[in-house]
C-alpha cells in the first residue's frame, strides 16, 4: 500500500479521526477509502482479545487464551532463544486471532519492590530488561504481528500514576530508565511504542517532544507509531505536535475535532497530522498485507510451551543438605491453596483467561503426596483447625512443602503494595510446619520480592515468581528433579523494605516522585553500600556445581571505539546436566563520576552435561564502559582501567581482570578562575600548562622554595603532603591573590585561554 498517496487522499476530519481508537480496542477505518480497523490486545505474556465488554483493568472476560509465565519469571531464565520463541507462540496466537499488534512487552524498571506492576516487568537492571525484550519483540514480530514497548517512560509506580511526574537527572534517565527501550527500539525495531501516563520532569510523556520525537526518533531511529497508554492523553493537540501519533482508546471524536481546529486555526501543522495518519496506517497495513489467519494456534502445544519455560524461570533460592530434588518414592505433604489453585499471573490489564491451569497437587498424580490447604486465600487467614491440619500431615510425611506467596490482592496493576511481607497468615503456616517437619520446603508464587522472616527454619525455597497457567507442572518437575533449576534473580531481594534505596522517596510527595537515588538502583546500590541482602542480584542455585575459569581478553588495553572480545570456561562439576547463566559485570576502577561498583554488561545461558565445559564469549564495545556526561549530553568513557567480572551472581565473581580503556573524545575544557588546582592538575592537557604558569609565578615572586622555608616547613610540622593536599581545593584566582597583590587580571586571562586549549 502507497500510504503517503492513501492520506492524500484524505480530508483533514477523515485524517484527524485515524489519530484515535475506534473504541476500546481498534483503530478507526475510513470507509470512503476502504480503509479498515485494525485490532490490538494485551498482553504482554499472552492474549487479552476482548470479544464483548472491553475494559483495560482486566476486569471483563476475554477470549480463553494461554498464559505464559509473566515477565518477572521469563527475566528470571535470562534465557533470550527462550523468551523469543514464547514470542513467536505470541504471534502465531495474534495471527490466529487476527490481531494487528500486543500491547507488550512492558520493561519500567523494578524501583522498588513495592510497585503493584513489577510482576509485568523484567528487572532492577536495564540491560537484562532490554536484552529479554529485544528478544520477545523479534520472536513476536517473526510472525507478522506487531509489538507496543511500553510504558515509555518512567513509569516505575502506580500510585498516582496518571499525574505523577517522575523527576529524574538527565543521567539516571539515560542510564536506568531508558536502555531498555534504547536498545529494544534499536535491535528489534518494534512497529509501536506505547507512552506512559505519568509526567516527566513535569511534562507528560504523552504530549512530551524531548522524549518522543528527539530522543526516540531522531537518537534511536524509532520509525513506527507512538500509541498512548489508554486514556494517557492530557493535551491531544501538543501531543501530535510532540510525536503522539494514535490516542487510545476512543476519544469521542472530541479530541479529533480539536485537532481539525488546531489545523485551522493555523496552531498545528498539518504535516504533522499527516505523518501521524501515515504512521497509524504504517501499522494497520504492515499487518493487513502480511495476515494469516489460517494459522492454527495449538492451546495444548503452549500449554507444554508454558510449563517448560516456566520450569527454565524458577529460581532456587535455598537447599540447605540437597533437601531438593525430592525422591519420588517418598511420601510428600504438599501444603497451601496454592499448591491446588496457584498464583501465576497479576491483575490488570494483563489479565489472561487460561484456558487451562494446572496447579502442582494435579501436576503430582500418581505421586505420594498428600495436601492440606493450610491457609485461605479468600479469607486471607489460617485458622487453628486449618494450621493443626497441616502440622498432622506434614508430620506423617517425609518432606513437607508449602506453597506460598501473594494473593492476588497484594499486588495488581492499578496500585502499589504498602509493604513487603507476605500475609501473616501464610508465615504462621510455614512457621508451624517447618516446626513439625524439619524437612521443610517452601514454594513461592510472587511478582515480586518478599520479606522471609522464617528463612532460616526452613530447608529449601523455590521462587516460582508468577510463571504461568502451567506452573504446577513446572514446580514439580523441578521439586522431583525432572528439571533442574535454572533461573537466576533478575532483582536483588533485600532484607527488608527499608534497605531499598529509593524507600524513603519511593512514590513521591503529591503529584511528584523525585528519583532521588539516582543510578544507584537495586544491586547498584546495594553494592556501593557493601550491604547484606537476602538474595542478591543474578543469585540462583541448581541441582549441580559449576566452575569458572579461564578468563581472557582479546586485549588490555584498547580505545573506546574497538570492542573488546571476553571469554571465560564455565565447566559442570557436578553429576547431573544442568545450565546456568554466566554472567559479566563491569566497574570503572577510578572515575570523576559516581558510579556503581560494577554493572550487568553481560551474560550467556549455558547448557552443560555432567563433566562438560564450555567456552562462553562476551564482546564489549564503548557502552560497556560508559557513563552518560551531563556536559556533553552523550555517552563518555573516562580513561582509565576497567574491573571485567565474571561468574555466577553479582556476589560471587570468581573471575576478574582489568582492561584499560582510552577514551577518543575530548571533553571541552572550561576553565574559569574558580577552577580549582586539582581539576586542572588531573587533565593531561591543563596540567603541563598549570606547572608552567606556577614554575613562572614562583621565579617572579622570589617564591622558589629555599633551605630556609623547608626547615620551618618541617619545624611546623607541615609536611608537603598537607601543602599539596591544602592546595588543591584552592581555586586558581588564589595563586594570584598570594601572588603578591599585583595587577593579575591579565594573567589570569592568558592563563585560562591556555587552560582551556584556546591559546
Ligand atoms: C495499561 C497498559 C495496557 C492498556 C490496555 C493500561 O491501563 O497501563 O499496559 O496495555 O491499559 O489495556
Amino acid at each position: 500500500m502507497d500510504i503517503k498517496a492513501l492520506v492524500s487522499r484524505m480530508t483533514l476530519e477523515e485524517k484527524a479521526s485515524l489519530l484515535s481508537g475506534d473504541d476500546f480496542w481498534h483503530t478507526k477505518a475510513v470507509e470512503r477509502l476502504g480503509v479498515p480497523r485494525a485490532m490490538v490486545s494485551d498482553g504482554p505474556h499472552g492474549l487479552r482479545k476482548q470479544d464483548e465488554t472491553a475494559d483495560h483493568l482486566g476486569i471483563n472476560d476475554s477470549i480463553k487464551a494461554v498464559c505464559f509465565p509473566t515477565a518477572c519469571a521469563t527475566a528470571a531464565s535470562f534465557d533470550t532463544d527462550m523468551i523469543r520463541e514464547m514470542g513467536e507462540a505470541i504471534g502465531d496466537s495474534c495471527q490466529h486471532e487476527k490481531l494487528s499488534v500486543v500491547l507488550g512487552p512492558a520493561v519500567n524498571i523494578k524501583r522498588s519492590p513495592l510497585c503493584g506492576r513489577n510482576f509485568e516487568y523484567f528487572s532492577e537492571d536495564p540491560y537484562l530488561a532490554g536484552r529479554m525484550a529485544t528478544e520477545i519483540i523479534r520472536g513476536i514480530q517473526s510472525r507478522n504481528a506487531g509489538t507496543s514497548i511500553k510504558h515509555f517512560a518512567m513509569n516505575s509506580q502506580e500510585h498516582r500514576r496518571m499525574s505523577s511526574s517522575s523527576d529524574a537527572d538527565e543521567r539516571t534517565i539515560r542510564e536506568i530508565y531508558f536502555p531498555a527501550f534504547e536498545m529494544a527500539v534499536k535491535e528489534a525495531r518494534p512497529w509501536t511504542v506505547m507512552c506512559s501516563y505519568n509526567k516527566i520532569n513535569g511534562v507528560y510523556a504523552s504530549e512530551n517532544p524531548w522524549l518522543l520525537t528527539d530522543v526516540l526518533r531522531k537518537e534511536w531511529g524509532f520509525d513506527g507509531c507512538v500509541m498512548s497508554d489508554w486514556g494517557a492523553v492530557s493535551d491531544r493537540v501538543a501531543g501530535v505536535a510532540a510525536g503522539l501519533d494514535l490516542e487510545m482508546p476512543a476519544s469521542g471524536g472530541v479530541n479529533d475535532r480539536k485537532i481539525v481546529e488546531a489545523v485551522r486555526a493555523g496552531k498545528l501543522d498539518e504535516k504533522l497530522v499527516d505523518q501521524a495518519c501515515e504512521r497509524v496506517l504504517g501499522f494497520v497495513y504492515r499487518y493487513l498485507e502480511n495476515a494469516k489467519p489460517e494459522t492454527p494456534w495449538d492451546r495444548e502445544a503452549q500449554h507444554a510451551q508454558a510449563a517448560r519455560i516456566a520450569a527454565e524461570c524458577m529460581v532456587l533460592l535455598k537447599n540447605e543438605g540437597d533437601i531438593l530434588p525430592l525422591d519420588k518414592v517418598d511420601d510428600i505433604a504438599f501444603i497451601g491453596e496454592f499448591a491446588k489453585k496457584p498464583r501465576f499471573q497479576g491483575g490488570g490489564s494483563s489479565h489472561i483467561n487460561s484456558f487451562r491451569i494446572t496447579g502442582a497437587l494435579e501436576a503430582a498424580e500418581g505421586l505420594k503426596v498428600t495436601y492440606a490447604p493450610g491457609y485461605s486465600v479468600a479469607k486471607d487467614d489460617a485458622p487453628a483447625e486449618m494450621i493443626a491440619e497441616a502440622v498432622a500431615a506434614a508430620k506423617k510425611a517425609k518432606v513437607a512443602v508449602v506453597f506460598a506467596g501473594l494473593p492476588d490482592s497484594y499486588e495488581s496493576e492499578g496500585y502499589d503494595r504498602s509493604h513487603m511481607r507476605m500475609p501473616d497468615c501464610q508465615n504462621r503456616v510455614i512457621e508451624a510446619v517447618a516446626e513439625a517437619n524439619p524437612n521443610t520446603v517452601v514454594v513461592l508464587h510472587n511478582g515480586a520480592p518478599v520479606e522471609m522472616p522464617w528463612i532460616g527454619k526452613v530447608k529449601a525455597v523455590l521462587e516460582a515468581y508468577l510463571a504461568g497457567q502451567a506452573v504446577g507442572e513446572a514446580a514439580v518437575r523441578v521439586l522431583f528433579g525432572d528439571a533442574n533449576p535454572c533461573g537466576k534473580l533478575p532483582e536483588t531481594f533485600p532484607l527488608k523494605l527499608e534497605d531499598n534505596p529509593s524507600w524513603l522517596y519511593y512514590g513521591g510527595e503529591g503529584d511528584v516522585a523525585e528519583y532521588r537515588e539516582g543510578v544507584f538502583v537495586g544491586y547498584r546500590y546495594y553494592d556501593k553500600k557493601k550491604m547484606d541482602v537476602l538474595f542478591p542480584f543474578g543469585f540462583g542455585l541448581s541441582y549441580t556445581t559449576f566452575e569458572y575459569s579461564g578468563l581472557k581478553l582479546s586485549a588490555d588495553r584498547i580505545k573506546d571505539t574497538d570492542s573488546l572480545t571476553v571469554t571465560a570456561t564455565v565447566k559442570n562439576t557436578g553429576s547431573r546436566a544442568g545450565k546456568t547463566v554466566v554472567q559479566l559485570y563491569v566497574g570503572d576502577v577510578e572515575s570523576t563520576v559516581l558510579r556503581p561498583v560494577r554493572e550487568l554488561k553481560g551474560f550467556v545461558k549455558a547448557d552443560l552435561q555432567p563433566g562438560e565445559s564450555k567456552e562462553v564469549s562476551f564482546t564489549l564495545d564503548k557502552r560497556s564502559f560508559a557513563y552518560w556526561n551531563r556536559e556533553i549530553h552523550d555517552w563518555h568513557v573516562e580513561t582509565g582501567a576497567f574491573t571485567v567480572e565474571v561468574g555466577a551472581s553479582s556476589r560471587d565473581l570468581p573471575l576478574k581482570a582489568e582492561v584499560t580503556v582510552e577514551s577518543t573524545v575530548e571533553l571541552p575544557r572550561h576553565y574559569t578562575q574558580d577552577s580549582i588546582f586539582m581539576d586542572v592538575m588531573a587533565d593531561p592537557k591543563a596540567a603541563p600548562v598549570m606547572k608552567e604558569f606556577m614554575k613562572k609565578t614562583m621565579e617572579i615572586f622570589g617564591h622558589e622554595e629555599t633551605e630556609q622555608d623547608r626547615k620551618e616547613a618541617a619545624k611546623e610540622a607541615i609536611s608537603e603532603d598537607m601543602t599539596l593536599a591544602m592546595m588543591r581545593y584552592m581555586p586558581l584566582r588564589g595563586a594570584m591573590s598570594f601572588g603578591g597583590g599585583a595587577d593579575s587580571s591579565k594573567t589570569m586571562e592568558e592563563l585560562l585561554k591556555k587552560l582551556n586549549g584556546e591559546a
